[in-house]
């Protein structure tokens, strides 16, 4: 058994978002609604993974700056980027350290990444204030942990096409302040073990971290149809800087 970051296997890395229930055309359909709103043109994607929003935001126009702190992720990114005739700019670049000299008019973090270890949110929401443009926006995407909390035990799925075996098993165990999830990838009969740290916040404890940062109006969102709903699945936050 090895232990071992996900984000260093990103030849799977495609694969295993089909385990998850990420719909990244509707999320793109609503991030570019929310830009053409702002009138954004550069945007910055932090922990930008393989690209999977920086690449179609770069088709539709914008001036995208994908970063990641593995040089697995962003090799991925990179080439599939190539494969959409499209060349956003990726940098292999720690989000707790990174504070950008070009302010961007938009910043990104999607996939309930902000709060997960290693990224340290206080830290990256403060760089991220500083990468903007006054006026800028950045757009938070989270679970809602408080939801989430109750789907807890272990979970099996698997996986199979093209001569590649997945099998995944996962544990999530809650406490007061986290949430840790343990994950077994069993890929081609080779298993591989990760543990997830996970911050949970709700959305009060968003916006004031958001708000110490210098961010100072906020629009809440519990889908990618921009609804309000009674008990959220997702918390999606628009800060304006
Ligand atoms: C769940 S993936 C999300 C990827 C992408 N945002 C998406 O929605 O598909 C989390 C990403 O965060 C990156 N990451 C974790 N800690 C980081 C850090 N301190 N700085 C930059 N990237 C980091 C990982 O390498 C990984 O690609």
């Amino acid at each position: 058994m090895r232990v071992m970051t996900m984000y260093k296997l990103p030849k799977y890395w495609d694969e295993i978002l089909r385990f998850s229930s990420v719909n990244t055309e509707l999320e793109i359909k609503t991030l570019d609604n929310i830009f053409k709103k702002n009138q954004v043109k550069t945007i910055l994607d932090v922990a930008c993974g393989t690209g999977r929003h920086s690449v179609p935001l770069a088709k539709l126009g914008y001036k995208v700056t994908g970063l990641d702190y593995s040089s697995y992720q962003i090799k991925k990114a990179k080439d599939n980027a190539r494969k959409e005739k499209v060349s956003p700019q990726f940098l292999v670049k720690d989000a707790n350290k990174f504070i950008s000299q070009k302010k961007f008019d938009a910043a990104i973090c999607m996939w309930s990444t902000i709060g997960e270890e290693p990224l340290k949110y206080q830290k990256v929401i403060k760089n991220v204030c500083q990468s903007l443009k006054v006026e800028g926006i950045f757009v938070i995407d989270n679970k809602n942990w408080k939801s989430a909390r109750k789907d807890t035990g272990v979970k099996n799925s698997s996986y199979q096409e093209r001569g590649l075996s997945l099998k995944r098993k996962l544990w999530d165990r809650y406490t007061e302040n986290f949430r840790v999830r343990q994950v077994v990838f069993e890929i081609n009969g080779k298993k591989y073990e990760e543990l997830w740290v996970t911050h949970l916040l709700n959305t009060k404890a968003w916006i004031a971290e958001l708000k110490r940062a210098g961010f100072k109006a906020f629009e809440i969102f519990h889908d990618y149809k921009k609804r309000r709903l009674k008990s959220p699945k997702r918390i999606l936050v628009v800060a304006k800087k």
